[in-house]
């Protein structure tokens, strides 16, 4: 069994410089080559880690053999191609989000990574944050009852994306969170949002999922707003979750909060009571979850398991995006899955 794993990255932009940080430090990973084809980008690594080979052209990259696995942080215009390519060639891939923009090059992805035997893995962040295990474990084991339904917000003033819209850029995270949390896929979406910045590219989306057993989650994203919020509300039936990643340490709060149904009763009033509780503050491990991502993508190859953002996974996210996305085109229709 191999115990080095040799990457190259592709795309070392805004995020991807921090996936070449993780990367580069962890023990078990060689780096022969960085590509971006901005010259910018690709000096400043060069500069930063002195020896570490760089290059404009992605051809040379295709040209050379000696890596297993590629990390793919380019725009998501080119997720689909470049990762292709390389799956193509036998490497594994880990690619950011959003996987793909269009639902048959994720499935045509995932079909190549399954036939050449080779892991494909989508950056599913939030699936690795210590808050968000730590939720879905009580979710797992019961703690907060039946999860009846789940909002989000992740606004702020931010970059204004010129290609893809708020919905592309950050909703992956709140949908794969979502998705992990409800444990299945919705029927239907219902999404509305407005472009005031540029034209076409929505800068607020409000987005709605229906599930079949009657649950719903709901979705606030925008970089127009005047608060940087971070937040996922769970609501069960015993308990209530908050998680707040703009929360340096106390990044969940667990409310003993809910209704109870009492047996006896002579007026409706009496059959339904509120439960007001203590709210519980757990413990969360402070570790990047940038860091234990990259971690995951090498344990896998090393053990030959399959990631848990993986292409199925990148592709589930893809699905309620495009369903959202016609929607909001459709001005707020319901869209079928
Ligand atoms: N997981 C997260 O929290 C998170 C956060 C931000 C962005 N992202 C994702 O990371 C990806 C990159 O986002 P970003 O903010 O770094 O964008 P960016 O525009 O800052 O960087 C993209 C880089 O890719 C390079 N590039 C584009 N096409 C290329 C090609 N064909 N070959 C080589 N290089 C190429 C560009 O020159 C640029 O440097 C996107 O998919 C985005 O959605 C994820």
């Amino acid at each position: 069994m191999k115990s080095q794993i040799r990457i190259v990255q592709i795309g070392v932009g805004n995020w991807g410089k921090n996936l070449l940080r993780n990367f580069y430090n962890i023990p078990q990973v060689q780096m022969p080559m960085v590509c971006d084809t901005d010259e910018k980008a690709v000096s400043k690594v060069a500069t930063e880690y002195p020896g570490l080979e760089t290059t404009t052209d992605i051809q040379e990259v295709y040209h050379r053999d000696d890596y297993d696995a590629v990390v793919v942080a380019t725009v998501p215009e080119n997720h689909y191609q470049i990762a292709r390519e390389f799956l193509l060639r036998g490497k594994h891939v880990f690619v950011e989000k959003p996987l793909v923009l269009d639902l048959k090059h994720g499935e045509e992805l995932n079909h190549i990574a399954k036939t050449q035997r080779r892991l494909l893995m989508v950056g599913h962040i939030l699936e690795y944050h210590p808050a968000f295990e730590k939720v879905k474990g009580m979710i797992d084991n019961g703690e907060l009852g039946e999860i009846y339904y789940i909002y989000t917000s992740r606004v702020n003033l931010g970059v204004i994306r010129q290609t893809e819209n708020s919905l592309w850029s950050f909703a992956p995270h709140d949908i794969s969170i979502i998705l992990m949390f409800m444990n299945q896929e919705p029927e239907c979406v219902v999404s509305t949002g407005q472009s005031f910045i540029q034209p076409g590219i929505e800068d607020v989306v409000f987005t709605t999922l229906h599930f079949p057993d009657g649950k719903m989650a709901h979705i606030h994203v925008s970089w127009l707003d005047p608060h940087k919020i971070r937040k996922v509300t769970v609501v069960g039936s015993k308990k209530m979750a908050v998680i707040d990643d703009m929360e340096a340490t106390e990044k969940i709060k667990i409310y003993d909060k809910g209704v109870n149904f009492t047996g006896n009763y002579t007026a409706y009033g009496e059959y339904l009571t509120l439960r007001i509780g203590d709210i519980l503050i757990p413990n969360v491990k402070n570790i990047e979850p940038l860091k234990l991502e990259c971690q995951h993508f090498i344990d896998c190859i090393l053990n030959n398991r399959p990631p848990r953002s993986d292409g199925e996974d990148g592709l589930r996210v893809v699905r309620v995006l495009n369903a959202a996305q016609e929607s909001l085109r459709l001005g707020g229709v319901p869209v079928n899955l």
